[in-house]
């Protein structure tokens, strides 16, 4: 095959010296427009698993590449004065010079040919080429020329960065936050040779702007940059290897993703490589990886399925569904890292303490996870274990081991939470005249010995007319208040958990189904229908029923129904309130902009729409004992164009908090039948994160936790204080016991009566995790 690989880069040298290792019959060219030894940048980051590979598909490379890599372990910290630092991350660099070198001396010695300062116009210019890779880089001219067919998404990040180098060495990969008076700068800083270190100083636009560097010169640039990190750099100097740019040095970041990876052009078939099709963040790794990685996979589909220009079409095909898994796999994990950066001041470097501080660094790309920081860095993490326990007011003799933060207490007004872990609400539709009964009983009851620290009672609602379905409990008699005391009084008495109580009112999403019952959840009922209130006549469902749109009076009633409900949850002895202010039920419906379209003093601005919920809040906080806890639930995110948005929440939690709050429980959506939710692993969790650090109040997340590693995760970086977890127990009663013996944590007391299971079930999982238990490969941080 006739083989023109455009730009040569990792992608394009290294896919052509493994094609023609391949069949050294292949004729191939590198074409690229430096000279060979003019290239810029300086190191680069590979994990060991790209370096595996390289080893299995060209040695010789592999084996040069391997003697000029620095590795390191350990990622340091320097932040408000102190320098931490963990172990076990295992890296390696390389300065991209010398990679570019390895690569064009091995390419000519295995015959491909190298053409440099040579600028490719167009695809066309090889007319008698069969296989054109595009691996020019991530402005590829080729990619920009075929835009409608790859249909490329490019978003341009907010940051500005500034690669720059330094001869200070450095033993581990460190990072160092620098405060000024207008914001946050951070470097990330790791050696590459035996004399050179990467240097990329990295700060919001607007701090940028504000120090003036957007009309500031390389040289002014460099000269602030060493200023500002003076006592890192310990009289070195920065440098530059960049001096051709145009305009700022600093530049932002482009994400690139394409649709398409491949194209033919009348002639031969085009295919996108590395950069051009693809760019990853550098707070996670190097594009290189990906680069390198691109260049394999379209090798080793060549190898497997033909390397003759009929198979050309087959081979793209194939190459492009694989790689595009693992590089949106990466470039999530990317994104999330860089979003971390994005916002590192204000919301982190701000708020968290540096323990804290560090954990949620190195956790920033949510992959590496608790369990997962302890196989890296056992006595880091055990560290940092006794650091949170002692925080949260564990008193722990030198030889005791701290409980992971999922097992430490937490207290909030008089009430200490034995652990961080919640039974969600979850509604059961099982009352009649909402009385709870037998079903509640054993339901809650069992929920409460297994092992959670609050164990949250379905939306219960202050009058009749304000359930959600016929089934739903209330509390606005005294029969219900002592059917509920009851049940509270068996859970203080036979388990040590608290019992919180959410209060709600349906509004436009009452007079429903049970999930069970006739046409379904959300529907209305199909006969014994009552009136619906809401902030506007917006019904939930298309052609569903219409609400009224609340009157003062309406207003008054419902605040006073809410009144009795919270001196009843009082009397029944609850140890926890939470107000449902969330998922398109009546106080939601006021604050969110899709279901309040009022033109009074209650609609309008998020201010004017949050009126009547602070004043049912208010009211409640009032008539609630002031030794107690009192939550509110929000949909932090109403997943809808309009609707409610994280950053809304934000302002949200702020009110709440002024009003009395003490926690926000950060769900999201159900507002609108067209929500649009991006599902995923503990997907609510950032809103936690957001409404916790940006407006300092104490957070809940919910929302697909499904395991220890997860809430220890959460709870460790300051993401929330509690994580409420609902359909795991719907399915296990006892799911954060079950979960202390998956992690091994066996100081956990179980109740008298089933500790005969507590030993087995510790055993079992023992063995199970010994079984499974082998050397991994570790991911970059
Ligand atoms: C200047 C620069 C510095 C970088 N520094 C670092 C770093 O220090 N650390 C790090 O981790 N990552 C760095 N990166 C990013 C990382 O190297 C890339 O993700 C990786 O190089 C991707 O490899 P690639 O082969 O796809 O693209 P590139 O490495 O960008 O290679 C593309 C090549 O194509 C050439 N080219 C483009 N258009 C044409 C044309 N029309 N005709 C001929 N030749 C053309 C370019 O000159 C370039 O050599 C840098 C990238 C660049 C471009
Ligand atoms: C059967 C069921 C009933 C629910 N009822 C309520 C409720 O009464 N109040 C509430 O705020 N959320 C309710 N939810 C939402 C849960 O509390 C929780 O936010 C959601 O299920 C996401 O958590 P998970 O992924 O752990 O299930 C309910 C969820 C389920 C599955």
């Amino acid at each position: 095959m006739k083989i023109v690989c455009i730009g040569g880069g990792p992608a394009g040298l290294y896919f052509g010296l493994l094609m023609k290792q391949l069949d050294p019959r292949h004729d191939i060219t590198v074409v690229e427009r430096n000279k060979p030894y003019d290239t810029f940048g300086w190191g680069v980051v590979f994990s060991d698993a790209t370096m595996d590979n390289m080893r299995q598909w060209d040695p010789p490379t592999a084996a040069e590449i391997q003697q000029a890599f620095n590795h390191w372990d350990d990622i340091e910290l320097k932040f408000k004065g102190r320098t931490l630092r963990s172990g076990g991350h295992g890296f390696v660099g390389i300065g991209r010079k010398k990679l570019l070198n390895i690569l064009q001396a091995r390419c000519e010695q295995l015959g491909v040919k190298l053409q440099f300062e040579t600028e490719v116009d167009a695809d066309t210019d090889f007319p008698d080429a069969d296989l054109i890779i595009a691996s020019d880089g991530i402005n590829s001219r080729i990619r920009n020329k075929y835009a409608p067919i790859f249909k490329p998404d490019i978003v341009t990040r907010p940051n500005r960065y500034i690669w720059l180098g330094t001869h200070r060495l450095y033993d581990a990969f460190t990072f160092v936050f620098e405060k000024t008076e207008h914001g946050w700068f951070q470097a990330h800083i790791y050696k590459f040779d035996a004399d050179t270190t990467t240097y990329i100083v990295e700060t919001p636009e607007s701090v940028w702007k504000a120090h003036g560097l957007d009309k500031a010169g390389m040289d002014e640039s460099i000269a602030f940059c060493e200023k500002l990190f003076a006592a890192d750099l310990q009289g070195h100097k920065l440098m530059t290897n960049a001096r051709h740019l145009r305009g700022s040095a600093w530049l932002n970041f482009q994400r690139v993703t394409c649709e398409q990876w491949s194209h033919f052009n009348g002639r031969a078939h085009v295919v996108l490589m590395g950069d051009a099709v693809h760019t990853a963040h550098f707070a996670i790794g190097s594009g290189t990886k990906l680069a390198i990685e691109d260049a394999i996979e379209l090798t080793r589909q060549f190898k497997e399925l033909g390397d003759t220009p009929e198979r050309i079409p087959e081979v793209l095909q194939r190459y492009q569904a694989l790689r595009r898994v693992d590089v949106l796999r990466l470039q999530n994990a990317a994104w999330n890292a860089m979003e971390w950066f994005e916002n590192v001041g204000e919301r982190y470097a701000d708020q968290l303490p540096p323990e804290q501080f560090m954990y949620s660094m190195l956790t920033r790309s949510q992959r590496i996870s608790h369990e997962n920081l302890r196989l890296r860095d056992k006595a880091w993490l055990e560290g940092f274990e006794r650091w949170f326990a002692e925080r949260a007011g564990l008193q722990l003799p030198a030889h005791v081991q701290a409980p992971p933060p999922m097992f430490t207490p937490y207290t909030v007004r008089s009430v200490t939470l034995k652990n961080r872990v919640l039974v969600s609400p979850m509604a059961q539709y099982s009352c009649v005249d909402g009385l709870p009964g037998d079903f509640h009983l054993i339901h809650l009851g069992a929920r409460a010995l297994g092992g959670a620290g609050l164990v949250v009672a379905e939306m219960t609602c202050p009058s009749a007319d304000a359930r959600i379905t016929p089934g739903c409990p209330g509390l606005w008699n005294e029969a219900q208040r002592d059917a509920w005391k009851h049940i509270v009084e068996v859970v203080h008495r036979q388990s040590d958990a608290k019992i919180a109580l959410q209060i709600g009112h349906a509004g436009p999403k009452g007079s429903t189904n049970a999930p069970w019952d006739a046409s379904g959840a959300d529907h209305p009922l199909p006969a014994g229908n009552w009136p619906l209130l809401a902030a506007s006549a917006v019904p939930y469902l298309d052609g569903g029923a219409v609400p009224r749109a609340m009157t003062r009076a309406d207003m008054q009633r419902v605040r006073d129904d809410f009144v009795r409900s919270t001196r009843y949850a009082a009397d029944a002895g609850f140890d926890w309130l939470e107000l449902h202010c969330a998922h398109g039920y009546l106080l939601s419906s006021f604050i969110s902009p899709l279901t309040n379209r009022r033109s009074d003093d209650y609609g309008g601005s998020l201010a004017h729409r949050l009126r009547y919920p602070l004043e049912v809040f208010a009211a409640v906080r009032e008539a609630w004992p002031q030794h107690l806890p009192l939550s509110v639930r929000i949909s932090a995110h109403d997943w809808v164009d309009g609707g409610i948005t994280p950053d809304d929440a934000v302002q949200i939690a702020r009110a709440f908090k002024s009003a009395g709050a003490d926690m926000i429980d950060c769900s999201s959506g159900q507002v609108s039948a067209l929500q649009k939710p991006t599902y995923g692993r503990m997907y609510q969790t950032p809103f936690a994160d957001r409404v916790r650090n940006e407006a300092g109040i104490a957070t809940i997340a919910v929302g697909a936790i499904s395991e220890a590693d997860h809430v220890n995760s959460i709870i460790a970086a300051g993401r929330a204080d509690l994580c409420a977890i609902a359909r795991p127990h719907l399915a296990n009663p006892a799911w954060t016991l079950t979960e202390a013996a998956k992690i091994g944590y066996t100081p956990i007391p179980w109740p008298r009566q089933y500790l005969a299971g507590k030993n087995q079930m510790e055993t079992l999982f023992a063995r199970e995790k010994a079984q499974q238990s082998q050397p991994q490969y570790k991911e970059p941080a």
